[in-house]
């Protein structure tokens, strides 16, 4: 795994697990199973009152414990060009530490525009409280007062976007943590390579970069 990837899973351990005493390098103590949400499948939980339960906007990978209770939620923005299953062993491992962890696929090509991610992303987040629920295992209850946001490369550019409502766009639901992933560092930086504060004064949040050097 490479540091940028330790230091994701060390963060969300640290910051939003009961069991901040696991060590991070090794799975968790939950078993974990991983569902494709969106489009044609159905559900677990099936309201009786209204019909079939809306579906995610994008269709949704998503690594969750199977033990009874009640997680903390991370959503995962894929790098540029990437497939969210290529993230799978990734999420299971933070999984299994107790988080339910979605990857969106949010385009198989994309030019340098990066405004339907951001919107979709801002739908697929507000899909959460009223859909997610539903396409989990019965005995899995999501958390959404404890939602952490986070992306690798291209993906954390639109993290970022969406968590400081640029452009326009935004979620109801609030985010507790904001991690970027080896996001290019032009994103952040004054230009000249060093680190703008300023762009993070809003959050209480860290980067990996930060962390290396
Ligand atoms: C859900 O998250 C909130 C906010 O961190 C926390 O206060 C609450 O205890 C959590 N619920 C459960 C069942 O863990």
């Amino acid at each position: 795994m490479s540091p940028s990837f330790l230091f994701f899973t060390l963060f969300l351990i640290k910051e939003m697990s009961s069991s901040s005493s696991a060590n991070s390098f090794e799975d968790g103590k939950y078993k974990t199973d991983l569902l494709t949400v969106g489009l044609s499948s159905c559900c677990w939980k099936k309201p009786s009152s209204s019909p079939t339960p809306q579906s995610p906007p994008k269709r949704l990978l998503v690594a969750t414990p199977v033990e009874e209770g009640e997680y903390p939620v991370v959503m995962l923005l894929h790098g540029y060009l990437l497939y969210n299953s290529f993230y799978s062993q990734l999420m299971l491992h933070v999984s299994s530490h107790g988080f339910i962890v979605i990857a969106p696929q949010l385009y198989s090509i994309a030019g340098p525009d990066t405004m339907d991610e951001i919107k979709s992303t801002a739908e697929i987040i507000d899909w959460l409280s009223v859909g997610l629920n539903h396409f989990l295992p019965p005995q899995v209850t999501p958390n959404l007062s404890k939602f952490a946001l986070s992306g690798h490369s291209r993906g954390g550019k639109t993290a970022f976007a969406l968590a400081l409502k640029k452009f326009g766009y935004s979620s109801d639901l609030k985010i507790s943590a904001l991690i970027g992933i080896d996001v290019g560092t032009v994103f952040w930086t004054n230009g000249y390579g060093q680190y703008s504060g300023e762009f993070f004064e809003q959050f209480d949040c860290r980067n990996d970069r930060i962390v290396e050097s």
